[in-house]
């Protein structure tokens, strides 16, 4: 089904805003990544399928807003993932804070996440080019491929 629109280099038509919509999550292949797309509440997005802690599969994880943000909750080992940077968020203390409160840190960005838009019922999405490397770009590469294949 993949397919570029011609008019705007980079953006993947990935499928028709309704059926998008019905499926709520959604999996395509661009350009070789393999990309979950998710509509949750009215908003899609598109991230890394692969977990970046040991490749579990998002599609199958639920989604709940921890902190204020929308998460998506790895169901191999119960990793938060947001949604809109794909921060990994842990529950903890600051041990310098005196006294110390268990509350929401984020390891930083641990997940690539994708840009969705929309255009006359279609919906497109363009692969991150965010330089550097992204914890979840191992499980998209050969490596990763194989050690997933084994799990
Ligand atoms: Fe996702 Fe471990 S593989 S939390």
């Amino acid at each position: 089904m993949e397919r570029k629109d011609q008019t705007a280099p980079g953006l993947h038509f990935v499928g028709k805003k309704d059926d998008l919509i019905q499926a709520k999550r959604s999996f395509r292949t661009l350009d070789g990544r393999d990309v979950l797309i998710i509509h949750h509440e009215g908003v899609f997005h598109a991230i890394d399928s692969y977990c970046h802690h040991a490749g579990g599969m998002l599609q199958n994880g639920d989604i709940e807003e921890i902190n204020g943000k929308m998460c998506i909750i790895c169901p191999k080992h119960k990793y938060k993932i947001t949604l809109a940077e794909g921060e990994c968020l842990y529950k903890g203390k600051d041990p310098r804070e005196n006294p110390s409160v268990t509350r929401w840190f984020s390891k930083g960005v641990k997940q690539r996440i994708h840009v969705v838009t929309e255009s006359d019922g279609n919906v497109f999405v363009k692969l991150s080019v965010s330089p550097g490397w992204i914890e979840s770009d191992y499980y998209q590469g050969e490596k990763g491929k194989v050690e997933r294949a084994k799990a």
